[in-house]
């Protein structure tokens, strides 16, 4: 019998989100509610007409829209197949056996998965209500930490912390410590939060900020992540991507997507209100919603029985919201923001559901 090594052996499969059958309507997976920048599906489109040769292995005008946008080195932003890609890499180059990747009581799933299959150990420092706090994670920090990872605005909470405490967070770590601040959900909280303090700290060397092609930009489809990092790590995470890691298509698509911001902006804004609205209408039903600066919101019901209630009522509707079990919360659901006549039907069954 063939059989993997031991620690892949043991290792539980990443869960993905259930999607329910051919009916079902997802809000399981934080995708956008609207399509990408017309630009942007022309691009991927006139970019499938011609697939003989292998991807740009170096994205130059991916990377080149992104630094325009951001005011940033190209040099110094590498794409990922999803910013998972990226994720991943960086966990596989900084931790390995005997280490420890740190990140929040409900920090991104998938960074215990791939801190496993780097067979190093992932610890998570507590949440404060729901929120990432800097003291809790300053003091969760061994001296086996290779990497701790902030997701900021947080998934699934989509709470956020302010510029300021990130910044207090680097200024605390000791600098051999690489710090990971993930925002695939920061278009959503650009208003709110200045980017160029965080892409800033890239200059320090120890730390790496990655976005997403896959939330704002809707163009979760094309596998597109990028982050932006010091040379020398940089330089190491070139040697784990895959080469060729991004399709043409994809390449194309990005790269159109990033330079029409006015597009991007018009769904964040579009989305937000959709948001807004819907958690005003959960809380009105007795709900808890905390306040969200992403493209999703998560609802606590009294208690997990009332949450499992709502979620076979939502399925009974051909709607598929996310459980969150998996991160302890299992009074809650997780929705996708969609379109507004979706976010209606949820509504009405909840309504059903609580009264
Ligand atoms: C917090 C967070 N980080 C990273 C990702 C990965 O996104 P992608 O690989 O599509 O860029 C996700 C996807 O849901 C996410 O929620």
């Amino acid at each position: 019998m063939i059989r993997a090594v031991d620690p892949i052996r043991q290792m539980a499969p990443y869960a993905l989100a259930d999607l329910g059958g051919p009916d079902t309507v997802s809000l399981a997976q934080n995708e956008s509610a609207f399509p990408a920048s017309p630009a942007a599906v022309a691009a991927g489109q006139a970019a499938l007409a011609d697939l003989t040769l292998y991807p740009d292995p170096d994205w130059p005008e991916m990377r080149a829209a992104i630094a325009d946008v951001h005011g940033l080195d190209p040099a110094r932003v590498l794409c990922g197949a999803g910013s998972m890609e990226l994720i991943g890499c960086l966990i596989r180059a900084f931790a390995g056996p005997g280490d420890q990747v740190l990140g929040t009581q409900y920090g991104y799933a998938f960074v215990a998965s791939a801190t496993a299959q780097a067979q190093a150990q992932y610890v998570a420092a507590p949440e404060d209500d729901l929120t990432v706090s800097v003291d809790a994670i300053l003091a969760t920090v061994t001296p086996k930490t290779r990497i701790v990872f902030v997701c900021n605005p947080g998934n699934p909470t989509g709470t956020l912390i302010p510029n300021g405490e990130i910044l207090r967070l680097r200024a605390a770590l000791p600098a051999d410590l690489l710090l990971v601040v993930d925002q695939a959900y920061a278009e959503f909280a650009d208003n709110d939060n200045d980017p160029a303090e965080i892409f800033a700290l890239a200059d320090r060397g120890d730390t790496v900020i990655t976005r997403t092609f896959s939330k704002a930009y809707g163009l979760a489809g094309a596998r597109a992540g990028w982050g932006y990092f010091p040379a020398g790590i940089a330089e190491e995470l070139r040697k784990l991507l895959n080469p060729n890691n991004i399709s043409t298509a994809s390449q194309a698509a990005a790269t159109a997507a990033m330079h029409d911001q006015e597009h991007m902006r018009d769904v964040v804004t579009r989305t937000a209100t959709i948001r807004d609205r819907f958690a005003q209408d959960c809380r009105d039903l007795g709900l808890s919603v905390p306040e969200s600066h992403t493209n999703f919101v998560l609802v606590r019901f009294a208690d997990a029985e009332m949450a499992r209630k709502a979620d076979a009522a939502l399925r009974a509707h051909d709607l598929m919201m996310r459980g969150m079990g998996g991160y302890s919360l299992s009074e809650c659901l997780r929705a996708t923001v969609c379109e507004k006549t979706v976010m209606d039907r949820c509504l009405a069954v909840l309504k059903e559901v609580t009264s």
